[in-house]
């Protein structure tokens, strides 16, 4: 291996190590021929019906680096002192979980003697997806907690067409998934529900243009009398046919502006079957190629922030402001690969 990069992700209860490997010539782009995640380590602060306390994830954080750091380095058969880069997530995120990676990655960074690359969180979640899909410039589609945003790159940076305008979708699905008391209690147990239901209850849909908003289907699935497992399984049916309809519309509205070849869906809430489902049938309507990428990559995880690391480092991208930023979006960055 040429360069070795190893990567923290630390943006909220995910917290992880990874190490991604370059063997690529000096003038050859990193691609996924030449590059692999050598290791990938998490570790997840377990959700509770009160969601998280940021405290506690931090303290979580701070106790596990060292395991996960030694895990990370022998899973991926290096050693300290044959890494190149350290990277982290520099935001957006919970402010105490950022500042832990941001600690942790600078003091390695400091005691090896090798740069310290600051990746936007959102933009990583893109870039593994990407990367690995062979998609070159497609419309992309982030779902996760606490993000919904539909982008393409445009003159450098990835520009946002359309957002929600309150909570991101998984954040809609995780709290019925919470209030149903459903196991699990999140996005994975809707599904899981939601294959029982039969009857589409009526929900507020709400697409204004490019852009969508989800609370109005939490407060709505709250009123309702949902008293046996029948009744809760329709209203999550519901729930996911209606909040994935308003992503597709916004969506092909966008790409039917935007005409890109390819559409990637990334982001945890990526691992949906049934969003994929309704998105590929949509890329394929419009003769879109529907690319996503496989389930370690899709929710939190350090492998994509080495990656982008990676990527940034080849081209000498690393910027200079290293304090992590809760509120920073995708487009600050600028797109240099
Ligand atoms: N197997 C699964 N199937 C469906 N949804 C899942 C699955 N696993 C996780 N999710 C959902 O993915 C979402 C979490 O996404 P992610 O891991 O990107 O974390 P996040 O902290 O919300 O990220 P971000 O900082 O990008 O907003 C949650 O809604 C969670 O319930
Ligand atoms: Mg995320």
């Amino acid at each position: 291996m040429t360069l070795k990069v190893l990567g923290v992700e630390s943006t909220a209860h995910t917290f992880g190590v990874s190490v991604v490997g370059f063997s690529g010539g000096k003038f050859e782009k990193p691609s996924p021929e030449n590059t692999r995640v050598l290791s990938n380590i998490v570790d997840k602060y377990p959700s509770s019906a009160q969601g998280y306390i940021p405290r506690k994830l931090a303290d979580h954080h701070s106790k596990s680096f060292k395991r996960l750091f030694a895990n990370a380095l022998e899973v991926a058969g290096v050693r300290s002192c044959e890494l190149d880069a350290v990277a982290y997530s520099f935001g957006p995120g919970i402010g105490h979980c950022l500042h832990v990676g941001f600690v942790a990655a600078q003091s390695l960074s400091e005691f090896l003697e090798i740069p310290l690359i600051p990746v936007n969180h959102a933009l990583a979640h893109v870039e593994i997806t990407r990367f690995f899909c062979g998609a070159c410039n497609p419309l992309v589609v982030y779902v996760s907690g606490g993000n919904s945003q539909i982008m393409a790159l445009d003159a450098g940076r990835y520009r946002v067409f359309g957002e929600t305008l309150d909570i991101g979708v998984g954040n809609l699905l995780d709290q019925v998934g919470r209030f149903l008391e459903l196991d699990p209690p999140d996005a994975l147990g809707v599904e899981r529900l939601a294959l029982k239901g039969t009857k589409l209850l009526p929900l507020p849909y709400s697409v204004k243009g490019m852009s969508f908003a989800f609370s109005g289907l939490l407060t709505a699935l709250k009123k309702m009398r949902l008293e046996t497992v029948e009744d809760k399984a329709d209203a999550c049916f519901s729930l996911q046919e209606t909040a994935f309809s308003m992503l597709v519309e916004a969506s092909e509205r966008c790409l039917c502006h935007s005409r890109n070849s390819e559409v990637v869906l990334c982001g945890g809430n990526a691992r949906s079957n049934r969003l994929k489902e309704m998105f590929s049938l949509m890329a394929d309507e419009q003769g879109a190629r529907f690319c996503v990428a496989t389930h370690e990559f899709n929710g939190d995880n350090p492998g994509m922030i080495a990656l982008t690391g990676l990527l940034m480092l080849r081209v000498g991208a690393v910027p200079a402001e290293k304090a992590p930023q809760q509120r920073i979006r995708i487009d600050s960055v600028k797109i240099g690969w």
